[in-house]
């Protein structure tokens, strides 16, 4: 279905402010990678040249290890810690930064992350294991899900690792871990609140449980080390994680009372990740309707693709804003002589991984409408599968880049299984020609949470392979796995 489309369609733009390189071909490969004209992704300037400039080089990669492919960057994730550390330093005297492990299965970025000196924030013993693995100190790993079994909590112990506790049943089970071994048996916890602003969430403690697990834990000083507290919240505003902040003073109190010595404030994870212009993504946001979408639903609610802040300025306004008595947070975590520690995943994950679909046919429909199948599902860009969309164009590269652009082609894209709801979008988005078969689309910015949260067998495909691509932009790339052997 070629159009005149309703559509927004918008000047793409990028990371750094110039206009998409005009394209060039890898070796004798006339691949071409058009920029997208509603929702650009913002790129880094390397990953900008990695695609504009050398689309051939994608296309070999595509046709060596096959579709999906997921490429990883973790040059770029250290570069976002040491650009979040530097916030830190300015206005802290003392921080952690643990790495949202489960944003991303690399075993790659949670190496880089320990490189660059992160802890590791683990939700199971496989993650542990992974973080171990991978040179991770175990006293800086810190369990904050609260789905522990038995089991993870002995690896915990046996590690030093800090438990996150989310319950006082929590409490009860590790005080019958520690009861059912040796004397010396010790483990180092915080304590998970509920702020007042995530009341309809099952997890953290109230406020009384709080309290009362303040008591239990001041009863055994011996067996548990009591560190502090810890809170995560949904959403993604600073202003939500000093109300919290502001709420955990209280009970910061209340435990020196009982002789306890909370020494770290552990605020979670949720730094936002600019992934589109955010004037451009405002404007698509003002001219959407349900006729922009194959099944005509606008989705109730999308990731805020077109933040204003990036993480860095997010931490800058969060420990520059008033909190308890109006004292800035950084003044206030000062006054305490707390750590101030963060989980981010998908922020320290921004950047740093590209997912790359071949294109196996373009199918017009009964009604008209037309469908770029991928080889490939939406397990691998999963946005879809909560009734969301990732709301970034992909980036067509043509193999034969003398195609005629004439018209604009308005199609969705469905993935290869048996399933009506595999798409992984299920907006209609514009591209410039009509791609053929063989073709790629590229997503950027899959490292947070798109690209293997849902990756499965399904039809007994092949898992995606997982590839690392050189630091600073080149286009070798070796597998990512914990031995370096090839899925
Ligand atoms: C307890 C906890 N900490 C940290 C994170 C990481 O959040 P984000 O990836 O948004 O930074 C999550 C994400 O769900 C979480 O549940």
């Amino acid at each position: 279905m070629l159009h005149d489309t309703h559509i927004p369609v918008l000047p793409g733009t990028r990371l750094d402010g110039r206009r998409q390189p005009s394209p060039r071909s890898h070796r004798d490969d006339p691949a071409r990678a058009w920029e997208p004209t509603a929702l650009a992704p913002l790129l880094e300037p390397s990953i900008s040249d990695f695609i504009y400039r050398t689309p051939g080089a994608i296309v070999d990669l595509v046709r060596q290890y096959g579709s999906p492919l997921n490429l990883i960057r973790p040059d770029i994730l250290q570069r976002n810690v040491r650009a979040m550390r530097a916030v830190l330093e300015r206005h802290t005297r003392h921080h952690e930064i643990f790495y949202g492990a489960k944003v991303n299965k690399s075993p790659a970025l949670v190496r880089a992350a320990i490189d660059a000196g992160t802890g590791i924030d683990v939700s199971s013993r496989h993650e542990l294991a992974d973080a171990l693995r991978a040179g991770g100190d175990a006293r800086r790993i810190c369990a904050s899900g609260p789905a522990k079994t038995q089991a993870f909590h002995a690896d915990l112990v046996q590690h030093g690792a800090i438990i996150s506790l989310d319950s006082s049943q929590e409490l009860s089970a590790l005080e019958d871990h520690l009861d059912a071994g040796p004397h010396s048996l010790r483990a180092r916890v915080l304590l998970r609140y509920q702020p007042t602003l995530s009341r309809n969430s099952r997890f953290g403690m109230s406020p009384q449980d709080v309290r009362d697990s303040l008591r239990r834990l001041a009863l055994r000083p011996q067996q548990l080390d009591f560190l502090g507290f810890h809170f995560h919240l949904g959403g993604y505003a600073f202003e939500d994680r000093v109300a919290a902040l502001i709420e955990l003073a209280d009970f910061i109190g209340e435990a020196r009372r009982l002789s306890l010595a909370p020494r770290i404030v552990n605020v979670g994870g949720g730094l936002p990740v600019r992934y589109v212009e955010s004037d451009a993504y405002e404007m698509f946001l003002r001219a959407q309707g349900p006729d922009h979408y194959r099944n005509r639903k606008v989705p109730a609610s999308f990731y805020p693709y077109g933040n204003r802040l990036d993480a860095c300025a997010w931490l800058e306004q969060f420990l520059n804003a008033p909190g308890k008595d109006g004292r800035r947070v950084s003044d206030f975590l000062a006054h305490h002589d707390l750590t101030l520690a963060l989980e981010p995943g998908r922020s320290l994950a921004d950047q740093a991984a590209l997912s790359v679909f071949a294109i196996t046919h373009v199918k017009t429909l009964v009604d008209g409408r037309c469908v770029i199948f991928v080889e490939g599902s939406s397990f691998s860009a999963c946005e879809t599968w909560f009734a969301s969309e990732f709301l970034l164009d992909p980036i067509l590269i043509s193999r034969d880049a003398t195609k005629p652009a004439d018209d604009v082609l308005l199609a969705y894209i469905a993935g290869h299984s048996c399933l009506d709801e595999d798409v992984l979008t299920n907006r209609l988005i514009a591209f410039p020609t009509v791609p053929q078969p063989g073709d790629l689309l590229v997503y950027a910015n899959t490292g947070g949470y798109q690209m293997d949260l849902l990756e499965n067998e399904f039809h007994r495909h092949p898992m995606p392979r997982r590839l690392v691509l050189d630091a600073g932009g080149g286009t070798r790339a070796i597998p990512d796995t914990l031995d370096g052997d090839l899925r």
